[in-house]
């Protein structure tokens, strides 16, 4: 009979002896130590404290929402703080005013308005003979309820243009002109007195 099954299990054997014998052996040289706490705990509530300070500030990149059209955040960037009380009244800086000057400033009203006498509509009403019309009641043109509103207690008169150039939003709250507006006292009588000459009959200067 063949030895060969019997020196393969006493191979076997003696090399599980062997391995056993090692781990024994190791255990007394290494103490091991059971953890107090298992490993990974993840905490909840240190977690956002570190993602916060790893994150970009959300307030830095979140735009504007009063920045509408980018027409009109050029217009803020370029025009200095808004208008204060020492501003020369309307009448007075229309005297000095240059109409060439200010078509060169309408140019920023041509994305939403046409000054041609057909008196045609785009996405704000036409704006051909705009002085001294009542706010609102341009034909054909869908305005705001706030529009249609202030319409009954004005008229687009030099001094109310002015206003409402200055910072659309605050003169008539609810209108749906998405302009930041005319900041530098001059620009608007120049723009105002180009509104003026868009007229058969341009309306007398205050
Ligand atoms: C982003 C588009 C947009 C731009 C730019 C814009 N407007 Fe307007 N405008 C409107 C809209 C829309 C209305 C109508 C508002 C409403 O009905 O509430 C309006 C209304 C007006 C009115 C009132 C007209 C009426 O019939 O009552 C005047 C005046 C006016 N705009 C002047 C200007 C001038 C001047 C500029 C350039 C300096 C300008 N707008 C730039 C959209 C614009």
């Amino acid at each position: 009979m063949s030895l060969q099954p019997n020196k393969i299990l006493g191979a076997v054997l003696a090399v599980a002896v062997v391995a056993f014998a090692i781990d024994f052996v190791s255990d007394q040289i290494f103490a091991k130590q059971d953890l107090k706490t298992p490993g990974y705990v993840v905490d909840m509530n240190a977690a956002p404290a570190v993602a916060a300070t790893e994150a970009p500030a959300p307030a830095a990149v979140a735009p504007d929402p009063n920045a509408p059209a980018a027409v009109a955040t050029q217009q803020a960037a370029a025009a200095p703080a808004a208008a204060g009380s020492d501003v020369a009244p309307i009448a007075d800086r229309l005297k000095a005013a240059d109409v060439a000057a200010g078509e060169k400033t309408s140019k920023v009203c041509t994305a939403c308005h046409s000054f041609a006498d057909s008196g045609a509509n785009k996405v704000g009403p036409g704006l051909w003979e705009v002085v001294n019309r009542k706010p609102g009641t341009h034909e054909g043109f869908k305005y705001s309820p706030a529009m249609v509103t202030f319409g009954e207690t004005h008229t687009w008169d030099y001094a109310t243009l002015d206003i409402y150039l200055t910072n659309p939003k605050t003169e008539v709250p609810g209108n749906k002109m998405a302009f930041a507006g005319v900041k530098k006292p001059e620009d608007r009588a120049n723009l105002i007195a180009y509104l003026r000459s868009l007229s058969a009959n341009p309306a007398p200067l205050p």
